[in-house]
């Protein structure tokens, strides 16, 4: 009859002394003896009482002065946004409103024009290398390198400046079946 492994693990374990693979009370006997006078229960509550390891300090984000204007209404808004935070989010995070739609740097919605100071946005899609050089920068996925100025654009303007050269191309097709419909509706 084949020998259930965890009886020979069992005898392992005695072999060497061990006996710390006890299981389902077959051999009391392998299982350590605590010493006098102490009990299991003793010791894990002095383990619970070890004082905990103290954690590390997290390292400081810098962060930077943002001034804004608002030129569609006419407003300045001045904000801290810590290095490593969009500054559209940041401003949200404190109820100023800022123009924005997409939110993922994919319009010109919330574009700027830099006045002062540097903006890092590597996932601003919504503007060419080109403009980004000329000074303008998306604040919805824009983090501030340093203290910052920067004044909202109109939207037309800047989508202008991105998109024109590929609508200035020439006349578009016309549409005869659009242009059947809107007549039909006057
Ligand atoms: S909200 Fe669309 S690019 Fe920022």
């Amino acid at each position: 009859m084949a020998a259930c492994p965890a009886a020979t693990t069992a005898r392992v374990g005695a072999a060497h002394g061990g006996g710390l693979w006890r299981r389902s009370g077959r051999s009391p006997s392998l299982l350590p003896r605590p010493a006098r006078g102490t009990s299991t229960t003793a010791r894990a509550s002095e383990l619970q009482q070890a004082p905990a390891p103290a954690p590390a300090p997290a390292a400081a984000v810098p962060t930077h002065k943002v001034t804004v204007h608002d030129r569609e209404r006419g407003v300045v808004h001045q904000f801290v946004v810590p290095q490593d935070q969009y500054i559209l989010h940041t401003a949200e995070a404190q109820d100023i409103t800022l123009p924005f739609a997409c939110r993922h740097g994919c319009c010109t919605s919330c574009a700027v024009r830099i006045k002062s100071g540097q903006i890092r946005q590597p996932e601003a899609l919504g503007i060419s290398a080109d403009l980004r050089e000329q000074g303008y920068a998306l604040l919805c996925v824009g983090y501030p390198s340093s203290d910052l100025e920067v004044e909202t654009q109109d939207e037309d303007e800047v989508y202008w400046l991105q998109f024109g050269r590929y609508f200035a191309r020439g006349p578009v097709d016309r549409d005869d079946y659009a242009l059947e419909l809107a007549m039909g509706d006057e």
